[in-house]
């Protein structure tokens, strides 16, 4: 049974009776463009056909009562924000925090939340239950919807109320995601484009099948030290500093000024990859994950040996364009753009390969780039 069914089946035994929605809220996938968007720089994300859904009912006290399949349920009251639980609810009541802290007006609902998102995979669950918490809000309150003003307030939850550090590429591909497209998104004037995935491309997911959990992992050192490197160049933001400024051997350079590399390398190479996938041009656009990958594991240091070691395996399986880490990196997934008549031979090569590299189990899956958050009433 998907997500929808479980969380329909569990608000039922939850809370008694029928939903009155059912919002479905997707994971992302970022193509290109890793660890630039807090550098206001360019992301290249998709939305995927994996998704967090929440079977939704109003009720008249200014309570938000959740259940999440397998976990406590949590009651959270609207009218006084405590602090942080530590656990999977800080989401939802961080979510409802940014809302009302704006002017939103909530108002309570009961919500039964179940997932075919992983966790910790590099995937967004976080920003997933962040724009279906959102969701549910305006389901049962009733205000305009503006997907980008939401997107940047669900940011502001993860950042201020969870406490990690993240850019805005999760929660706008969750937001804005569009079938068959990714999302162009210029991350200092929000500008964005839908660009089409290549025809006869098939977009594969890798799970390495290890976990990071990123609050604890390096992210927000990598964020430091990206401030660091901008003040030692000179600039504001990584965006400013022209490509020709850096050395291009890879020999004697400071972790800041690698850090600094990988962003304006990164930024070059997503601007080329929307090109080439307006062009239908898959190889190129596979040739520019590949690298994207050698500088995020030797410039930007976020990859680990299973990243490494899937990333190797997909590049040398036949059908393979190009593969990289995604995500913030350290564990979870990697992404490869694959022939699409050559899939299930891709699928079986890379998890035969990578088993005797590493003695783990890949899990691997075709995923369609998908729409963004949506409610359906019941
Ligand atoms: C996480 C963050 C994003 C982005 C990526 C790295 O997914 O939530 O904002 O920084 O890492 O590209």
């Amino acid at each position: 049974m998907d997500a929808a069914g479980r969380a329909l089946r569990l608000f039922r035994e939850e809370f008694g009776g029928e939903p009155e929605t059912l919002v479905r809220a997707p994971g992302r996938v970022n193509l290109i463009g890793e660890h630039t968007d807090y550098n206001e720089g360019f992301v290249l994300p998709a939305a995927i056909d994996r998704d967090l859904c929440i079977a939704v009912r109003p009720r008249p006290d200014p309570l938000v009562d959740v259940r999440s399949e397998g976990r406590e349920r949590r009651a959270i009251a609207l009218d006084r924000f405590e602090h942080r639980v530590g656990d999977w609810s800080d989401y939802v009541q961080g979510v409802t925090w940014a809302l009302s802290e704006v002017g939103y007006r909530l108002v309570g609902w009961d919500g039964a939340i179940a997932s075919d998102v992983p966790v910790g995979a590099g995937l967004s669950s976080s920003a997933a239950i962040e724009l279906a918490t959102a969701k549910a809000c305006e389901t049962t309150a009733g205000f305009r919807w503006d997907p980008t003003e939401i997107a940047t307030l669900c940011r502001r939850a993860e950042n201020r109320w969870v406490g990690v550090a993240s850019g805005l590429m999760d929660q706008i591909a969750c937001a804005r995601g569009r079938r068959d497209h990714a999302i162009l998104l210029d991350c200092r004037s929000l500008d964005l484009e839908l660009v089409p995935v290549p025809g006869g491309a098939s977009i594969v997911i890798l799970d390495t099948g290890t976990r990071r959990e990123l609050k604890s992992s390096a992210y927000n050192d990598r964020r430091r030290e990206c401030e660091a490197a901008a003040r030692e160049l000179g600039v504001g933001s990584l965006r400013d500093v022209p490509a020709a400024s850096l050395p291009i051997s890879t020999a004697s350079l400071s972790p800041p000024l690698r850090r600094a590399r990988h962003v304006v390398t990164e930024n070059a190479r997503t601007l080329a990859a929307a090109e080439a996938m307006r062009a239908g041009d898959a190889r190129s656009m596979g040739r520019l994950m590949n690298e994207s990958h050698a500088s995020l594991r030797d410039d930007f240091e976020v990859s680990s040996e299973a990243l490494d070691a899937i990333v190797e395996a997909a590049q040398a399986a036949d059908g393979c364009f190009g593969a990289r880490l995604t995500g913030a990196g350290f564990a979870g997934c990697a992404v490869a753009l694959v022939d699409e008549f050559a899939a299930a031979s891709f699928e079986r090569a890379v998890s035969t390969t990578y088993a005797r590299a590493t003695g783990r189990t890949c899990t691997a899956y075709v995923c369609r780039a998908s729409d963004g958050v949506s409610a359906q009433s019941r």
